[in-house]
């Protein structure tokens, strides 16, 4: 695996890739790799020539008050582990070469970048946009891989990639799950026992609203009240931030469910922000049950 560390070195090193023929996947992360990271190198590797990952841990998205200096760091456990899935380049630049002093142009999609965790965290997703925005402009790949656990991440991503012609493939990839169904994240990190054990109640909400949009309760109302008394009745959820069901597409919440629709909670397990959604597709011949 090739370490690059400099924003031009990549770049001309894409460059010479792209004019041998070679297809270039690329999977950006912040680090702190787990198995759904190494899911995305995995299905870039099988799609592409050459894989490239970056990590960066991004300042320009973390509000004043979150995370970004606790944000868990292990660079010599993520080189063995993207050695371990082949990857064939790691870029790892320092946040003086992204960031230089007189840094002044941001990226914003408009719109879906305030709602669902854009109320809770403002600036947060221009923050997102305008780091990718930079990553592809200098990685230059065929197709870029991002997983559904951050699903309206995915969706702004690939809403600017339209928007701004930037001509790349944006792949949306499976969440990966611990055997209790919580979606694996890095921040899972900051969880001790008890709250461990507890976070499985947010894939335990997804899975059982599922079943009652299947059993024909399709009403907004009732569906975002199933979901709200599901997570307050596990003690350990300090916050629910959002929980309902929304249109994919626009990330409004949906009256009715009568076409495919996104299950999505975000909420706080002790100090710890957690997020997961699942994609519900449509169910035909239901009615909202009246009574
Ligand atoms: O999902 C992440 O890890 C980050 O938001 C990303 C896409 C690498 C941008 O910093």
């Amino acid at each position: 695996m090739e370490l690059i560390r400099i924003p031009r070195i990549m770049k001309d090193t894409s460059i010479g890739h792209l004019l041998h023929g070679r297809s270039i996947g690329f999977v950006p992360t912040m680090g702190a790799l787990h198995e759904g990271h190494l899911s995305l190198v995995r299905r870039s590797k099988g799609e592409n020539d050459i894989t490239v990952v970056s990590i960066f841990i991004n300042p320009l998205q973390f509000g004043p008050k979150e995370d970004f200096n606790e944000y868990p760091r292990d660079t010599e456990g993520d080189m063995v582990k993207l050695k371990g899935a082949d990857a064939d380049i790691l870029f790892m630049p320092d946040v003086s070469l992204i960031y230089p002093d007189k840094f002044l142009t941001y990226v914003e999609v408009q719109n879906l970048s305030e709602k669902l965790c854009g109320v809770i965290r403002p600036g947060h997703f221009s923050g997102v946009t305008t780091i990718v925005a930079k990553l592809l402009n200098i990685v230059k790949p065929t197709r870029a891989y991002f997983g559904q656990k951050d699903f309206q991440q995915a969706i702004i991503i690939k809403k600017m990639v339209k928007d701004l012609d930037m001509g790349l493939e944006v792949v949306v990839c499976p969440t990966i799950r611990e055997h209790d169904g919580l979606a694996m994240s890095s921040r899972n990190s900051y969880l001790n026992g008890e709250e461990r054990k507890a976070a499985s109640v947010i894939n335990r909400c997804l899975n059982q609203t599922t079943e009652l949009i299947k059993s024909g309760i399709i009403n907004h109302d009732q569906i975002k009240g199933f979901m709200e008394k599901k997570l307050s009745e596990e003690p350990l959820v300090t916050e629910i931030q959002y929980a309902s069901v929304y249109d994919p597409d626009t990330l409004e919440e949906l009256e009715i469910i009568d076409k495919e629709a996104l299950l999505a909670v975000a909420v706080r397990v002790g100090k710890t922000r957690l997020i997961d959604n699942i994609l519900i597709t449509p169910v035909r011949h239901l009615r909202p049950l009246t009574g």
